[in-house]
């Protein structure tokens, strides 16, 4: 089978150690009184279960012979009350160890979340964002179980094994000794597995990783899939992915569930060893009770160690998915607040770029000192050919990513010393495709200020002429549109989004406008609202339409990262270069002469 190429497994770069495990006991350490009641009460319940046997033992041995009715109506009414002890302990321990479990998923789940929104572009450029919802979702899932069982099963299966031992010991210590004896070879077992189980673990889950990355992709990119007819190949794919994780899993299973048949051979031969050589030692110091009453916790010792056997696998997985959980939780977001970064002031909008450099890979130069002074109130139209870097410049004034060289300066302040908070709070953004979220058209709106009135919504869209727009819709403001607004149309989502713009009333003002065309009488509405928007604010836009560019106090003509020219529509025309090549070849034809 050919190498599909969407199974790219994620290279690991920290390995696991127990500085991590430590982390990880750090979320549970909050609940650590809740565990330690639980802990009491499941001795409680051990020791409840395990007087059976021996109740057993005394009937056989003296009760019955002496027919003792009375006592053995008295140790069957222990017997009863000791279960019943034991359901109760039983049921308290279920309720809270899954408390404390989903407690600790859902602090690790938004201690993920939080941190995910600190990350900046470059860490959702360079990654599937299918790989980032698997972390989130389906790693965090799997220490579920982990969490709410594994551990007090672990802590109460080591209490009731060290009990276990005590009551057959006081039962007969040589029968003991001969259980005991197949521990060696299980601890054996046990460290000949561990490596392979741990790589098989890790295969795992990066083939799921894979496997979701691809299904994320799938459903983002439906409709280009459905247009082009590339069902059948994509399916193609999948399957072939789903083959790849099958295969991962059936080489897990079969690693870790080798160990159960281990600990079950070897449970096996000791107990038969222990009815061969308890009979031959009847009448020898053994009695049949002790004989019974043995059996009974010989059964029992077993029950914790396969338990902990099956801990130990669980660990094994969690560990590979814990690895890429605190990977991500370690991801430095290095568009950060410099230390004594300062809170801007209210700013009024005047944009200095001197000598930014950028690039998003090594070696690959974006932008090449480009220098620049915009003052407060303009209106910068940025043009020039796709790939050329507008988006880039745009990007970089809100800080979305880190210049290496240069400095962008607003109202005479270094924006790279400011807090992050207070720079974009100050800025509105709207990018090439504009984002929908799901909620209602007045939610999306208030986006941009969270404490505005419906009126003040309803003011703004005015504004950007988007009411006529909102009010033809089916529930007006309270339209439901669905995640990225797939229910809008490309210059309805633009208004929205200008609505969500002026709302926040930013001092400047970012757009990066779609290409697409809109009918004329949207691009009309489009026009207004634009022109409504930039009154008053420091604006830059990446103008693809004609008449934004014309109205523009200044045009900036890029290529290849650098500004060529630079002046207004008719100085640039008159200078007959590269705006006025790119005008006579785009747009003359729309103008009426
Ligand atoms: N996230 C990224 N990671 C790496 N390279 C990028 C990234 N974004 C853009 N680039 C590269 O940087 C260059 C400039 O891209 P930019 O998006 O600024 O162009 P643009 O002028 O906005 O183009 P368009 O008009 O098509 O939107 C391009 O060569 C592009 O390949
Ligand atoms: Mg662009």
């Amino acid at each position: 089978m050919a190498r599909n190429k969407y199974d790219i497994d994620e290279e690991l770069e920290a390995q696991f150690n127990w500085a991590q495990f430590k982390r990880l006991i750090g979320y549970i350490k909050p609940y650590g009184k809740t565990i330690g009641i639980t802990v009491v009460f499941m001795i409680v319940a051990s020791i409840a279960n395990l007087l059976g046997p021996y109740l057993t033992k005394i009937a056989i041995d003296d009760k019955i012979p002496q027919k003792d009715i009375n006592g053995l109506v008295l140790l069957a009414g222990i017997y009863l009350a000791a279960l019943f002890v034991n359901a109760v302990c039983l049921k308290y321990r279920i309720r809270s160890m899954t408390d404390i479990g989903q407690s600790v998923v859902a602090n690790i789940r938004s201690d993920l979340f939080e941190h995910l929104q600190k990350l900046p572009f470059s860490y959702y450029d360079s990654r599937p964002h299918g790989k980032i919802l698997v972390r989130v979702i389906n790693y965090v899932n799997s220490l579920s179980d982990l969490l709410s069982n594994g551990i007090i099963n672990l802590i109460t299966d080591l209490c009731s094994l060290v009990m276990i031992i005590v009551f057959m010991l006081i039962v007969d210590v040589k029968l003991t000794l001969i259980c005991m004896a197949g521990l060696p070879a299980l601890l054996l077992a046990v460290l000949a597995v561990k490596n392979a189980q741990r790589r098989a673990t890790q295969v795992l889950s990066r083939k799921q990783s894979n496997l979701n990355a691809y299904i994320h992709e799938s459903i983002c990119g439906i409709k280009v899939t459905q247009s082009f007819a590339r069902e059948a190949e994509n399916l193609k794919i999948f399957k072939d992915l789903c083959q790849i994780y099958r295969k991962a899993w059936m080489h897990f299973v079969r690693i870790v569930f080798l160990l159960w048949p281990i600990i079950d051979n070897i449970s096996v031969v000791t107990v038969s060893m222990v009815y061969v050589v308890g009979i031959s030692w009847i009448g020898q110091g053994v009695t049949v009770g002790v004989l019974v009453a043995f059996v009974g916790y010989i059964w029992r010792f077993w029950m914790p160690i396969m338990n902990i056997g099956n801990f130990y696998n669980n660990i094994i997985t969690a560990m590979a998915n814990l690895e890429r959980i605190f990977e991500t939780l370690d991801e430095k977001p290095n568009v950060t607040n410099l230390p004594g970064a300062y809170v801007m002031p209210e700013i009024k909008g005047d944009v200095a770029f001197s000598n930014v450099s950028f690039q998003y890979e090594e070696g690959d130069q974006v932008l090449n000192n480009v220098s620049f002074r915009v003052n407060q109130g303009e209106t910068v139209a940025l043009v020039g050919p796709t790939g050329a870097g507008k988006t880039t410049i745009i990007s970089l004034l809100s800080r979305f990513y880190n210049i290496e060289t240069g400095t962008i300066m607003i109202d005479g302040m270094d924006i790279s010393k400011a807090t992050l908070e207070s720079l974009r709070r100050q800025m509105g953004v709207m990018l090439q495709d504009t984002f929908i979220f799901s909620g209602t058209i007045m939610d999306n709106i208030r986006y941009g200020k969270l404490d505005a009135t419906d009126d003040q919504v309803i003011k703004s869209a005015k504004a950007v002429k988007a009411h006529e727009l909102i009010m033809g819709l089916k529930d007006g403001y309270y339209t439901q549109v669905n995640e990225r607004g797939s229910r809008l149309s490309v210059g309805q989502r633009q208004l929205i989004s200008f609505a969500r713009a002026l709302l926040a009333d930013p001092k400047i003002l970012i757009l990066d406008e779609a290409t697409s065309s809109i009918d004329s009488k949207t691009e009309l509405a489009l026009q207004e609202g634009l022109g409504r928007l930039l009154e008053g604010r420091t604006s830059f836009i990446i103008a693809h339409r004609l008449s934004t560019i014309k109205n523009a106090s200044r045009i900036m003509y890029i290529d290849s990262g650098r500004i060529i020219e630079e002046g207004t529509h008719t100085e640039l025309l008159l200078k007959k270069g590269a705006y006025w090549k790119l005008y006579t070849a785009q747009f003359s034809f729309l103008e009426v002469v």
